[in-house]
């Protein structure tokens, strides 16, 4: 069986299937991360933007690279789909804009928990259920980031459904209006110590703890709320190179 959105199913993924995921919201990230580091790799699906491959590491160990596509309701989907071709560990491998002044454009958040601000993630689990990381495959981004010399930050994340209106975009966005709850938010959460916005890993850690596998989220930073609301164009390869060398470094060496 092949479930319908990731478009492959266990029969695709041979005689050692991989039990990990590589997952980036954006199917280029996929396709460079599958092209330029696996070998042998081999396209399943890009069915609806969901592009996916099989690949092997350096050391032979097979491994999943696939897009999650942007938001809680598409990655729920996504992970559902690649928990039942036998995923046990996700790596989300992402990009974030900073909230506080010390987490500079360029560098990488690793997320111990996120606050999950998220509707889909409602549907998994009650609101006040915790969206945590997995620790081991936390500490092992930590550990790679450091062995890399890759600056990083470990903290609290805020996952939310909104690139515009939840993350308190007003200049940028089609409506300078915002919510009332919404106004001010970004500095309630600069002084609740969270260090970034993204859009998917409360979903995806919530998701983790209620079916039973494994977790984690690095993201490049790659804009400053402190400063604008701009991404910082200049920085984000660089930045999300970094991520995905520290992500590919947790995968050969986790078991
Ligand atoms: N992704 C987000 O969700 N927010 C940003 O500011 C940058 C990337």
């Amino acid at each position: 069986m092949k479930p319908y959105h990731i478009g492959f199913g266990r029969e695709d993924l041979g005689s050692n299937p991989p039990k990990m995921v590589l997952l980036s919201g954006e199917p280029e990230r996929s396709r460079h991360i599958a092209n330029t580091y696996l070998d042998n790799t081999r396209l399943l699906s890009e069915y609806r933007g969901l592009t996916s491959y099989i690949g092997y590491l350096s050391n032979d160990k097979p491994i999943l690279v696939a897009t999650s596509g942007m938001g809680a309701p598409s990655i729920s989907i996504v992970v559902n789909e690649l928990i039942q071709v036998g995923v046990t560990q996700v790596i989300r491998v992402g990009t974030s804009g900073s909230i506080q002044p010390h987490v500079r454009a360029g560098s990488i958040v690793i997320s111990q928990a996120a606050l999950c601000r998220q509707g889909a993630a409602n549907d998994i689990a009650p609101q006040d259920y915790p969206a945590a990381a997995d620790p081991f495959l936390t500490v092992a981004l930590v550990q790679a980031a450091r062995e890399l010399k890759i600056e990083y930050h470990l903290g609290i994340t805020a996952s939310v459904d909104t690139f515009y209106e939840g993350q308190e975009r007003r200049e940028s966005s089609a409506n300078s209006h915002l919510q009332g709850w919404l106004c001010g938010i970004t500095e309630e959460y600069r002084n609740l110590n969270i260090l970034n916005y993204e859009m998917e890993a409360g979903a995806l850690f919530k998701m983790a703890g209620v079916y039973g596998v494994a977790a984690a989220c690095v993201c490049a930073v790659i804009a400053q709320r402190i400063e604008g609301e701009d991404i910082i164009f200049d920085s984000k390869e660089n930045a999300v190179e970094k991520a995905i060398q520290v992500a590919l470094k947790t995968a050969q060496s986790f078991s």
